[in-house]
């Protein structure tokens, strides 16, 4: 079965604001589709309208190879939490998940499947009022799960998890990516998506800003930064700047250096008599990453600093 998920073209405005402007993408089955984003970017219009939930002004959502409001079996081809509060509250977990089971002609053995797949146990013959906001996520993804789905998608499933609930939820993701099935995901979390995603689409203000393997973006922005150590960074400083680099104070006895290779710093410095304690090659996480490809794209950016007057 077809697991891919496909947007194409896609546009949705409301009133006046455009949250997904040409917006293409594609989620491939066997990985953890990373789906990121300031604030307001589109990534929950985008996956409302992948659901069929929203109706797009132009292009196209597919789910392997079909919209979403024309499959005939929807849960057992793509399986979605986007809501995690949408449970009737008097409701035990275990009934919601026997009633979407029912609903949808799926076999009642599945529900405690997925019980134990989303790790709620004890928690399944309890009401969903009394839930904690971690156990909503987890009752989203067992009822995601319920039809077998070989796509899924989750926005901000670790939204409000613990540190527990966040390693198991990445574990989760991954092993659902091992079994074949092509998830999306979105997150404002770049520690977890670096451990947890194998490839990342990256969009503001409803544009598509970067759609890459997290390798490749990690790569490129490591690329060229050397982190140097020592306790004579003046120094250090002035003699890497006069040789063309570009070097800046990163702490009190950190530098990091552009424009030049490591073993040429080594070189000057050694020339120059600077002592340094250490020299590495930047390795970027992808937060930085992410902060540099997004910051132009920032809607609600935070006012730091006092303005002019
Ligand atoms: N039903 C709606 N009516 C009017 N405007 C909307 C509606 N839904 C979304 N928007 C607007 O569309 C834009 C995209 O919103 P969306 O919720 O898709 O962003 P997001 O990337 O999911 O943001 P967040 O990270 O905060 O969840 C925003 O400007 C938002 O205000
Ligand atoms: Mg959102």
């Amino acid at each position: 079965m077809d697991a891919t998920i496909e947007v194409r073209g896609l546009r949705k405005r409301f009133g006046p604001t455009v949250a997904v402007d040409d917006l293409s993408f594609t989620a491939a089955p066997g990985q953890v589709t990373g789906f990121v984003g300031p604030n307001g970017a589109g990534k929950s219009t985008t996956m409302r309208v992948i659901m069929g939930l929203d109706r797009p002004d132009a292009g196209t959502a597919l789910v392997g190879g079909k919209p979403y409001r024309s499959l005939r079996t929807p849960l057992c081809r793509l399986g979605a939490m986007l809501d995690a509060s949408a449970v009737h509250p008097a409701r035990r977990a275990r009934d919601h998940l026997r009633w979407l089971a029912h609903a949808n002609g799926l076999p009642v053995r599945r529900v405690d499947e997925v019980i134990e797949l989303a790790g709620l146990g004890g928690a399944a013959r309890r009401r969903a009022s009394g839930f904690s906001l971690g156990m909503r996520q987890r009752l989203g993804i067992a009822a995601a799960l319920l039809g077998d789905p070989p796509a899924l998608m989750f926005d901000e499933p670790v939204n409000g998890l613990d540190p527990e609930g966040i390693a198991w939820m990445r574990r989760l993701l991954r092993s659902l990516a091992a079994e074949g099935r092509a998830v999306l995901v979105s997150s404002h979390l770049m520690s977890e998506l670096e451990g947890g995603a194998d490839h990342l689409v990256v969009i503001g203000r409803g544009r598509l800003i970067a759609d890459t393997a997290v390798q490749d973006l990690l790569d490129a922005a490591s690329a060229g930064r050397v982190e140097l150590r020592t306790a004579r960074r003046e120094e250090a400083m002035t003699v890497l700047a006069r040789a063309g680099a570009t070097a800046t104070a990163t702490g009190r006895d950190a530098v990091t250096v552009t424009g030049l290779p490591a073993e040429r710093i080594i070189a000057l410095l050694t020339e120059a008599g600077v002592a340094f304690s250490g020299i590495a090659e930047h390795r970027a996480t992808l937060e930085e990453a992410y902060m540099e490809l997004t910051k132009d794209a920032v809607e609600f950016q935070a006012v730091t600093g006092r303005e002019a007057p």
